[in-house]
């Protein structure tokens, strides 16, 4: 996998201290797919500061051009965070592999905690062009945090949670995972793992089970399986390299 320096369109603080970074498409960048993601350098000056995994949020194929949504809270972030629209950006890409979806199942029930957000935005934008009914559970601290609405498709049916009740309803997105129950063929959930965890136990009660997805986000040092800093355990404590064999797992094989 080659490494590319590609110009940056846009580098916005959207929201809180979350950034919409938008690159020019390179040819390896539009054959991706929702669910890969690219290793991100903050600078080439301060190598050998390592890259950061980033999910690749949205794939604008009209404009060439594709976009990374980040929080800027460390310093490889931070240092993201002051690039500017001209400056030339590093990166590896696309990794990881695509969302396993069935193309078969109609209706979908995405759950983004947070930042988690960010793949689940061109999944459901891909689901929307195959006509599939999509519904989108969002979870945020609080109103200044939450992804802007008016950017999500129209189709997407929406329902927010937030942590202290500043916008939708006061509490978690899994609250609401049991009213689904008998709506949802696919389940795809991308935020914290305490979220996929309870997202579990909330969907192993349901009287037939529903494929159920996660994309997890660890760090990475090399984003190409060399490294093993990425590994998790499945549920039967054998080592999966985020990297190479994610970043989409299904609930099932991680836990009991
Ligand atoms: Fe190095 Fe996954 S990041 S093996």
């Amino acid at each position: 996998m080659n490494s590319e320096k590609l110009i940056i369109i846009e580098n916005l603080n959207i929201y809180g201290n979350t950034y919409l970074l938008t690159i020019e498409q390179s040819e390896s960048i539009s054959k991706s797919s929702p669910g890969q993601f690219v290793m991100i350098f903050p600078s080439d000056r301060f190598e050998p500061l390592l890259a950061r995994p980033m999910s690749i949020h949205r794939v604008d194929s009209q404009n060439k051009t594709f976009s990374i949504l980040y929080h800027a809270i460390g310093q490889g972030t931070l240092l993201i965070s002051k690039m500017k629209k001209g400056d030339y950006i590093k990166i590896i890409g696309p990794l990881g592999n695509p969302i396993p979806y069935n193309r078969k199942a109609n209706n979908f029930l995405l759950i983004a905690g947070g930042i988690g957000i960010a793949p689940l935005v061109w999944f459901a934008d891909e689901l929307v062009t195959l006509k599939k009914n999509v519904v989108m559970l969002i979870g945020a601290r609080d109103k200044n945090n939450l992804f802007p609405l008016k950017k999500l498709q129209q189709e997407i049916e929406i329902e927010v949670m937030t942590d202290d009740g500043s916008e939708g309803a006061k509490g978690f997105v899994t609250d609401k995972l049991k009213s689904y129950e008998d709506w949802a063929d696919e389940i795809c959930l991308c935020g914290p793992e305490v979220m996929f965890e309870s997202a579990n136990k909330i969907i192993n009660s349901f009287a037939s089970q529903i494929p159920a997805y996660a994309l997890f986000e660890k760090e990475m040092a090399c984003g190409l399986g060399i490294c093993y800093g990425c590994a998790i355990k499945d549920n039967k404590s054998k080592s999966k390299l985020v990297c190479t064999k994610g970043p989409t797992f299904f609930l099932s094989e991680i836990y009991d």
